[in-house]
């Protein structure tokens, strides 16, 4: 049987270059605490995404909790369930209480409508996530944030250089999120970003990843320890040299299966939006058990027995795990539109580096062309 075909594989630098990198680190003897690469890599990273400002992180997760400090967020945030865990999860660590609200038919996004009826006295912010890269209504979320007083927060982990009208998604929101996770389109091994629009905003979160320290001796708040380190940032350095090639060719391997896939009963694809600079961060495919003539799992078995490890993101629901399920708002009545979506999906593979002969594989099982 051929080589295992997973649902993603990093892209990794050319090792010569990252070679080079780390000799100018053993001369540097600067391993963290905004170090050279440091610096570099978050000037040339927030040019490349168009924001202004930009504060790297070690991880996405840490990214998520330090924003939810930065404003300062307490009571009520409503959120989607239709996520990774970390979304919720970062609430939890702040003592923050979820409220899931139901995600919309055609991206799969939170619905905003959904949010502003599950606002209560206590509701602080609204958390959004741009699922697969594919943009919120981020013009409706700004309105109901405003209109209620609302602070507004996007994890962006999936939409890493997603544009909408030109301008990047991560300037939308109060603050955006960003990880720079292996399974992600672009990587430093484990990192992550806050991205926010002033320079105070920046000053205090750089705080608050460095356990609050403001100066040799003054400590402005309990902050955490989330720097990204030397060797994180001069490999993100060298990722930017090649991220662009990277997208293009997830580009064609979205096309090739939109174009294989599009015309299959009983499987629906998502349809990209004009005005909308996409990634390809993932490929879901939703299966109608009853016009497929299979149920999604026996799908999913089928692709594994060739050897094709698709994900079945997000399945269960994060409102389904343990921790939230007693949760008013976990309901699976008050989540019709994910609980249905989270039986749905699976995931395909797509990477960069995704050959043709797995992706016709694919699509042929998919297709019931090849069993
Ligand atoms: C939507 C979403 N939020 C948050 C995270 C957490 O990021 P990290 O793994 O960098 O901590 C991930 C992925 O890992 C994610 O997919």
């Amino acid at each position: 049987m051929s080589k295992p075909v997973y649902v993603t594989q990093p892209a990794l630098p050319p090792l010569d270059e990252f070679i080079i990198s780390l000799k100018e680190i053993w001369k540097n003897k600067i391993l963290t605490n905004n170090g050279p690469f440091h610096k570099q890599f978050e000037k040339e990273l927030a040019d490349y995404l168009g924001v202004k400002y930009l504060s790297l992180f070690a991880n996405g997760t840490l990214a998520l909790i330090t924003a939810l400090q930065a404003l300062r967020i307490t009571g009520e945030v409503i959120t989607t369930p239709y996520s990774f865990v970390a979304t919720t999860h970062s609430l939890w660590w702040n003592n923050i209480k979820p409220v899931f609200a139901d995600i919309e038919p055609n991206y799969y996004n939170l619905d905003p409508e959904k949010v502003e009826a599950s606002i209560t006295p206590q509701t602080t912010a609204i958390m959004p996530v741009h699922v697969y890269g594919n943009p919120c209504n981020v013009n409706r979320f700004q309105q109901i944030a405003d209109t209620y007083g609302l602070k507004l927060i996007y994890d962006a982990a999936h939409a890493f250089g997603v544009k909408i009208n030109g301008d990047s998604i991560l300037n939308f929101g109060d603050l955006s999120i960003l990880s720079f996770h292996a399974t992600k389109v672009f990587n430093t091994i484990e990192g992550g970003a806050i991205i926010c629009h002033d320079e105070k905003t920046k000053q205090q979160i750089d705080y608050l990843k460095n356990f609050g320290f403001a100066g040799e001796t003054i400590v402005i708040a309990p902050g955490i320890n989330a720097k990204m380190n030397e060797v994180q940032a001069a490999f993100g350095l060298l990722q930017l040299k090649h991220i662009d090639e990277n997208i293009a060719k997830r580009k064609s391997i979205t096309d090739f299966y939109k174009k294989s896939l599009s015309n299959v009963e009983g499987v629906k694809i998502i349809d990209g939006e004009a005005g909308i600079e996409l990634t390809y961060s993932y490929f879901p495919i939703f299966i109608d058990e009853n016009a497929y003539g299979k149920t999604r799992d026996e799908l999913y078995e089928e692709l594994k027995k060739h050897n094709i490890f698709g994900r079945r993101y997000f399945y269960p629901l994060i409102s389904q795990f343990p921790t939230y399920r007693g949760l008013p708002s976990s309901k699976p009545d008050n989540l019709p539109v994910a609980n249905k979506i989270a039986d749905q999906v699976i995931c395909l593979p797509i990477y960069p580096e995704l050959q043709q002969d797995s992706i016709k594989l694919i699509c042929g099982i998919i297709s019931h062309k090849q069993n």
